[in-house]
């Protein structure tokens, strides 16, 4: 499993400089078509898009709505954030499996009905001006993010610990075709990707790698995997390269310091990544 979050949470001053309100480049860079732009690897574009983890949850508590909607007023092309199952089935947005860190519940949701998390506070932790934020329903995140920007669902387990849970998120994007082009479900494990595709082949996936991303180029065809979700520390020119002449699109994460944002664009990824969207937006206006 991949580290916590890299190195964003003691970065007050990141918030202070994160505060850009522009609109979402998706127009301006014809990131904006038909295509998937995680998935569809576009040489021509000028610069990558602007993903949004968990939100800019450098600003506003990570995986919520006021995370969703400040991501994009700065600016950004996509936001990524966490799903979990609950204990009548229910699909909700958070990182941890536990209640205790962002919330003022405790123990496990899969233990939770959806009801009873949504008595709880998901904002408070982070700052008084936040009480009252709810636990989103996968639902609830889509229908804020995907009329403006791509979604990026990450699947923290798969069936295994959360009973049937691909058919779930599938019979979710069943319900809704028109959030389909704009989501892409991403996981550290590809069988549950191979699986979501078995149930339904247009829902688009990423793989999440925490080792170099080449080395995962044989585990991707097996498991039909369409694009590379590489720790931004692990990536190499060479591997940015090899993984677009293989066809893929390359979206590196998380950097949060502006030298390291600058390290990973001269590496000429799809899209970059920060709990600080404003700031990637900034840096890219500055090129
Ligand atoms: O976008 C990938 C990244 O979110 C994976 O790590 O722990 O923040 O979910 P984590
Ligand atoms: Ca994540």
């Amino acid at each position: 499993m991949p580290a916590q979050r890299s190195n964003g949470e003691a970065l007050s001053m990141m918030s202070f400089l994160d505060c850009t309100v522009i609109v979402p480049n998706l127009q301006r860079q014809g990131h904006m078509t038909s295509e998937n732009g995680f998935i569809i690897h576009r040489p021509e574009r000028l610069e990558p898009m602007v993903v949004a983890h968990r939100g800019a949850s450098g600003s506003a508590p990570e995986n919520t709505a006021a995370s969703f909607s400040l991501a994009l007023e700065r600016g950004a092309d996509a936001v990524e954030f966490d799903i979990h199952q609950t204990a009548d089935g229910r699909l909700v947005v958070m990182h941890d499996e536990t209640l205790e860190r962002t919330t003022d519940g405790t123990g496990l949701i899969v233990e939770k009905k959806f009801g009873e998390l949504q008595t709880l506070d998901a904002g408070a932790w982070y700052g008084p001006g936040f009480a009252g934020e709810r636990i989103p329903s996968l639902e609830e995140a889509l229908s804020i993010i995907t009329p403006r920007a791509y979604a990026l669902v990450e699947i923290k387990h798969g069936g295994d610990i959360y009973p049937e849970t691909e058919g779930r998120i599938a019979a979710v994007m069943a319900a809704h075709p028109e959030w389909k082009g704009r989501a892409v479900f991403i996981a550290f494990d590809p069988g549950i990707l191979q699986k979501l595709r078995e149930i339904d082949s247009g829902l688009n996936t990423g793989l999440l790698t925490a080792d170099p991303p080449e080395e995962y180029l044989d585990v991707a065809e097996e498991f039909g995997i369409q694009s590379f979700f590489p720790r931004w520390e692990k990536l190499k020119d060479e591997s940015v390269k090899l993984l677009h002449g293989s066809g893929y699109t390359v979206h590196p994460w998380v950097m949060d310091r502006e030298e390291d944002v600058k390290k990973v664009l001269a590496m000429k990824p799809d899209s970059i990544s920060s709990n600080y969207p404003g700031m990637l937006r900034r840096l890219l206006r500055q090129d």
